[in-house]
């Protein structure tokens, strides 16, 4: 079945071309091609506000879809869709304005070209998008059962996968999300968004046990998270140096900040917010016999993440596999949309075809 993705629901425009198999039925496993996956960031756009503005990620989305299309397309659009069987689009999670603009945009070509369109989710497809690593080349079903981490801009949960079909949420975090917390934390370091990559960058240079920070909510006995604490105790610490005393009106841009400083502040807020991660899914892969771990969303291309999970599993305190996308897919794009309708429709699923900004896992 071939499937033209569309992504929108925030600051990438995203159109793929992703052709999924039941080849492997009896293990459950799909045979996945991606043949084309383009993005278009906006990032550059948002990172002078700090972080996405919903209006202009409508305005973009609107232009870039169909610059997108006719680049994936090769101009030969009608010829193009011919091999398509199925569209799919984000319904949400996300920006509702952003996802409208994918929405309508797919419904549009559905209907031109008479193609049945179905709703993809923006966090099944995260969950998912593992499935375009390497590996899965060769499936193998033994993967099961699995704890799945969805830890994005957005989102930061633990799901129990008894297989690809049958999941369910076993915590989330109770206010902001871990990506969210890296952007909130750069620019207290006056670094430009999106934060996570330039935190990761200082904290390579930095002492990540320079500054106890607090992991927050790691001995609570749930697989619940929480970020806005320790972002403020960021804020506090930095408040609280030496130049910065009695300062209450600490400002990143007024208040310099030596670049040791940053680095050892990078490094030790790192550690807190990817440590408490670690620890928790162990707990869960430990409490549910899982076989692996799954992880997915714009913070799983960080290289430490990945060391805390790997490194437990080197030294055999975890006996399970780790698949973690490559980075193009861990970020937001259309492949890993193709990939929930395709799900989705095999489930029989109905998603109504409207944005529902909230949507659940
Ligand atoms: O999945 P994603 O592209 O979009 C959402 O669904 O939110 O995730 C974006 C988030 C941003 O908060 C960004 O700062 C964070 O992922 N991120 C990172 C890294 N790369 C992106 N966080 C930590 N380390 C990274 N290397
Ligand atoms: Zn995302």
């Amino acid at each position: 079945m071939k499937i033209l993705a569309i992504e929108t629901s925030c600051d990438e425009t995203s159109l793929a071309i992703v052709d999924v198999k039941d080849g492997y039925k009896k293990k459950g496993i799909p045979r996945i091609k991606v043949e084309k996956n383009i993005v278009l960031s906006q990032v550059k756009i948002h990172s002078e506000f700090g972080g996405v503005v919903p209006n202009l990620a409508k305005r973009e989305h609107t232009s870039n879809l169909p610059i997108i299309f006719n680049k994936i397309s090769g101009g030969k659009a009608d010829q193009m869709m011919k091999k398509i069987d199925l569209v799919a689009v984000t319904v949400g999670p996300g920006l509702e304005p952003a996802l409208w603009t994918g929405i309508t945009f797919a419904r549009d070509l559905s209907k031109k070209y008479g193609k049945k369109l179905v709703g993809g989710s923006h966090l099944q497809g995260h969950l998912y998008s593992f499935l375009l690593h390497k590996k899965f080349k060769s499936p193998d079903p033994a993967i099961f059962p699995a704890i799945g981490l969805i830890v994005s801009g957005g989102h930061t949960l633990l799901v129990l996968m008894k297989n690809l079909l049958n999941y369910k949420k076993i915590g989330e975090t109770m206010d902001d999300a871990v990506g969210e917390s890296f952007d909130k934390v750069a620019r207290l370091l006056n670094l430009p968004y999106p934060g996570g990559p330039e935190i990761e960058k200082e904290a390579k240079k930095g002492d990540p046990k320079a500054i106890s920070f607090p992991l927050p909510m790691v001995n609570q006995k749930n697989y619940n998270f929480s970020y806005s604490g320790l972002k403020t105790a960021v804020l506090y610490y930095l408040k609280n140096l030496g130049s910065n005393k009695n300062n209450f009106s600490f400002s990143p841009s007024k208040n310099k900040l030596s670049q040791k400083t940053k680095e050892d502040t990078a490094a030790s807020f790192q550690r807190a917010a990817l440590g408490v991660i670690a620890i928790k899914t162990a707990r869960a892969v430990k409490e549910f016999g899982a076989k692996s771990i799954i992880v997915g969303g714009g913070v799983a291309a960080n290289k430490n993440l990945k060391k805390l999970l790997s490194d437990r599993i080197k030294d055999g305190r975890l006996k399970t596999d780790i698949f973690i996308p490559p980075l193009k897919y861990c970020q937001d794009n259309a492949a890993m949309i193709a990939l929930s309708a395709y799900f989705n429709l095999k489930q029989k699923k109905v998603i109504k075809l409207e944005a529902k900004g909230d949507l659940n896992l």
